[in-house]
């Protein structure tokens, strides 16, 4: 506990919400569970375990996801733990479904960043923190298995450093390593814990007590002692500020499975870790104190529970608080809504929602009314900016087995493409629709899914396109000359937004050459 930093603080105040990200193996896993632990959760222990071994009756939903033993779900996790409420957004584990783990990352406000200590910054930390970066979102780094054989820890933060443009600040370091591994001396505070267990950490001397030393064989003691001197002198002090900005990452050791550094984590993340962010949108910027209620939606998730084929919409409220019951605007249309049964997720369970406050995250049951992106409110005529499409890398033609069905399909594609499952983009030219995704599990769903409930088989062929990019220029007319000599590979998006389609790289740059005063970009904002 953190002493000084429990006031009587307002619900908005009390928030922490944030994500974990990771290289698959680091132990994003086994760190969650022992999270939820802290929060009071016993009861979920092993539950997120459950679902990678896949006999979570949740993650049941979808037969893909059974027969590959992936996770394709990205749920929700509140916890309490010192005076503090958390909402541990968890993310796909596979990089198929990246473009879900970015949507998710739109919406925290802070992440942890687990390292696996004998291996480093791996490639997919390294993508999902560049996705963090762009929202400059602080990040808590943990750098796991120290119980294991792993690399020097000056070599690691090193690494950070370097590879990631990012100061650290190390706030505890390991007190042996490996079999030795005994636990975290805290390097500001002075203090030892040997154990998470150990709610207060033990005050000492110094580094170089008896206390500290004797949890050392013999032969390892001088070492030590060394390298914790040079840790002192050589690494740079914690800063709030710095790391608010995104500068500079607060560094914890430890290990998840061994239960040791992870209280010292979460003490940080207590500590330091942002409350609900302001969040900017078309016509000004909404604060999270603000008294009226807002959110934008990041994620849908369909047929959680096959009995009820259910459609969540998963919002951030990002300002004023949500009651049970309350009616909202659905800004895109303009339409008011009843949130009616607001829930919340705890891992497993859902649990409707009386009250929700900026930073918190609710599902709202809907029949199709809401899609990725979309901004609710009091009244207001305001969009939340920022919920990102990326520019595919895979295009496929859709190619249905009964013709007939053609009107349907377009349909389904439509919903599927709310949803976030895949892109959309409907060619002006006329021919067959075409879906984008980032990898290609997602097409697999895409296929399962128009089967399954919408009992339409279809085939996928490929386009002489391979990469697209959305279009924009500040002349209007240059646009719509540039749209009217190209129309062959030209598409609407979703919300009709046009598309270039290109056959290779190269052959995009030479159009994008030939076109000067048009924007070729592959991320768009949901608006
Ligand atoms: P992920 O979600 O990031 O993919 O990682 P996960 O937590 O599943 O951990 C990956 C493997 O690393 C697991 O072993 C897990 O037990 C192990 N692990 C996690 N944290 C630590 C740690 O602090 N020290 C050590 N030594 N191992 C750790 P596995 O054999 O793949 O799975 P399991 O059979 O243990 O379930």
């Amino acid at each position: 506990m953190i002493a000084g930093l429990m006031t009587d603080a307002s619900p908005v105040a009390r928030r922490r919400t944030f994500a974990i990200i990771s290289h698959p193996d680091a132990g994003k896993t086994t760190l969650t569970e022992k999270l939820l632990l802290f929060g009071g959760a016993i009861q979920l222990a092993g539950e997120v375990k459950a679902k990678k071994n896949r006999v979570s009756a949740r993650s049941d939903w979808m037969g893909i996801e059974k027969e590959r033993g992936i996770s394709v779900v990205t749920s929700v996790m509140t916890f309490e733990y010192d005076d503090r409420v958390f909402n541990l957004l968890d993310t796909p584990g596979h990089e198929d479904f990246s473009e879900d783990t970015y949507r998710t990352l739109t919406a925290v406000d802070s992440a942890i960043m687990v390292i696996d200590a004998a291996k480093g910054i791996e490639a997919r930390t390294r993508k999902l923190f560049e996705v963090c970066r762009l929202r400059d979102i602080p990040i808590v780094t943990f750098v796991n298995k120290l119980d294991r054989e792993s690399r020097d820890p000056f070599d690691l933060l090193d690494e950070i450093e370097k590879t990631l443009a990012l100061d650290t600040a190390p706030v505890n370091w390991p007190i042996g390593r490996g079999k030795s591994f005994a636990g975290t001396y805290d390097l500001a505070k002075n203090t030892v814990r040997r154990l998470d267990a150990d709610e207060e950490a033990t005050p000492v001397n110094g580094p170089d007590s008896p206390a500290v030393l004797e949890m050392l064989p013999p032969e390892e003691r001088d070492a030590w002692a060394e390298e914790i001197l040079l840790a002192r002198e050589a690494c740079k002090p914690f800063e709030l500020q710095p790391f608010r900005e995104g500068h500079l990452t607060p560094v914890y050791f430890g290990s998840a499975l061994r239960n040791f550094g992870v209280r010292d984590l979460i003490d940080g993340l207590a500590a330091y870790a942002p409350p609900p962010r302001g969040q900017d949108a078309d016509l000004r910027r909404v604060e999270a104190e603000e008294p009226r209620m807002t959110g934008f939606v990041f994620k849908i998730q369909a047929n959680m529970d096959p009995n009820h084929r259910d459609r969540i919409a998963f919002m951030r409220v990002c300002s004023g608080k949500l009651t049970r019951g309350m009616k909202a605007k659905l800004v895109r249309t303009g339409k008011p809504m009843s949130l009616s049964a607001p829930q919340f997720f705890f891992a497993r369970n859902r649990a409707i929602a009386d009250e929700a406050w900026a930073g918190d995250v609710v599902g709202i049951p809907n029949h199709g009314t809401l899609r990725i992106g979309d901004t609710l409110t009091e009244g207001e005529d305001i969009l939340f900016r920022g919920v990102p499409s990326f520019a595919p890398e895979i295009l496929r033609r859709v190619k249905l087995q009964d013709a007939m069905k053609a009107k349907k399909l377009r349909e389904a594609l439509q919903q599927m493409a709310e949803e976030g499952v895949v892109q959309l983009f409907l060619p002006q030219d006329g021919s067959g629709a075409i879906v984008g995704v980032v990898g290609a599990l997602q097409l697999d769903v895409l296929k399962e899914r128009l089967q399954a409930e919408y009992g339409l088989p279809i085939d996928y062929e490929p386009t002489r396109f391979t990469i697209c990019r959305w279009i924009t220029s500040d002349s209007r007319q240059d646009l719509e000359g540039f749209i009217s000599k190209n129309l062959s590979s030209i598409a609407d998006d979703l919300d009709g937004a046009p598309v270039f389609m290109a056959a290779s790289p190269f052959s995009l740059r030479y159009d994008e050459e030939r076109a000067p005063t048009i924007r070729f970009s592959d991320i768009k904002d949901y608006q």
